[in-house]
């Protein structure tokens, strides 16, 4: 099976998750893709979604579901995104497609966290995947600047801004020991609006695509 196919059978097998009758939770990415394909086969029972970003938002409402601005709304029951990484603790590198900080405040709000993936998506120590960094423009240099001093090698995503304006330094050789120790160190750099280490608040169930079917993580 191709990496696309095990991401889609992942994808699908989240639908069981979404019991709810209200709003879900919609990441970002080529995984989320078939999930939003696959939410469009039960969008009646719903109420609608709120979306981590202006290309999940769009293939939403190329769906015909309701795209809720999240300060509309009260309860996120369940909020499933893909991942660049996850750990076996469920602590996940995120942000590859570089809408890192609206998927990190969706799963802030969202009850439950399903993570979708294939399964090449789990490793024992998160950071070979250049972890993701949104960054003030005019702090891009000072915030390089600080990241090497913790031993990381930034790179500046060339031509990508985020949805919120920012722009992306990818940090290329961590061997993330302490995630959540570093997502906090990362945070604290004044110009970072945040980075893709999902680990203070992790997933809570990891779907993964695989060729003997679908592996649930807990
Ligand atoms: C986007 C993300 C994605 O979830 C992550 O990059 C995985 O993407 P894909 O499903 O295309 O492999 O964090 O910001």
């Amino acid at each position: 099976m191709t990496a696309d196919e095990l991401k889609k059978q992942a994808a699908w097998a989240a639908l069981e998750y979404v019991t709810t009758t209200g709003v879900v939770g919609v990441g970002t990415g080529s995984t989320v893709n078939h999930f939003i394909d696959a939410l469009a086969s039960i969008k009646g029972r719903i109420e609608g979604a709120v979306s981590s970003s202006n290309a999940s938002s769009d293939r939403l409402k190329a769906h015909g579901i309701h795209v809720f601005d999240l300060n509309e709304v009260s309860e996120v029951s369940i909020y499933v995104d893909g991942a660049d990484e996850s750990n076996h603790g469920l602590q996940l590198v995120k942000g590859g497609g570089g809408a890192l900080t609206r998927e990190k405040i969706i799963a802030a709000a969202a009850k439950e966290f399903v993570c979708i993936a294939d399964e090449s998506k789990l490793v024992d120590v998160l950071g070979k995947f250049p972890l993701p960094v949104e960054v003030i423009p005019m702090a891009r240099s000072y915030v390089a600047r600080e990241i090497v001093k913790l031993g990381g090698q930034p790179v500046y995503r060339e031509g990508f801004i985020t949805d919120n304006h920012n722009v992306i330094l990818d940090v290329h050789g961590l061997d993330i020991m302490e995630p959540i120790q570093l997502e906090k160190t990362l945070n604290d750099i004044v110009g970072v609006v945040t980075n893709g280490l999902f680990a203070m608040r992790p997933a809570d169930v990891l779907l993964l695509g695989s060729a003997s079917g679908t592996k649930t993580v807990h």
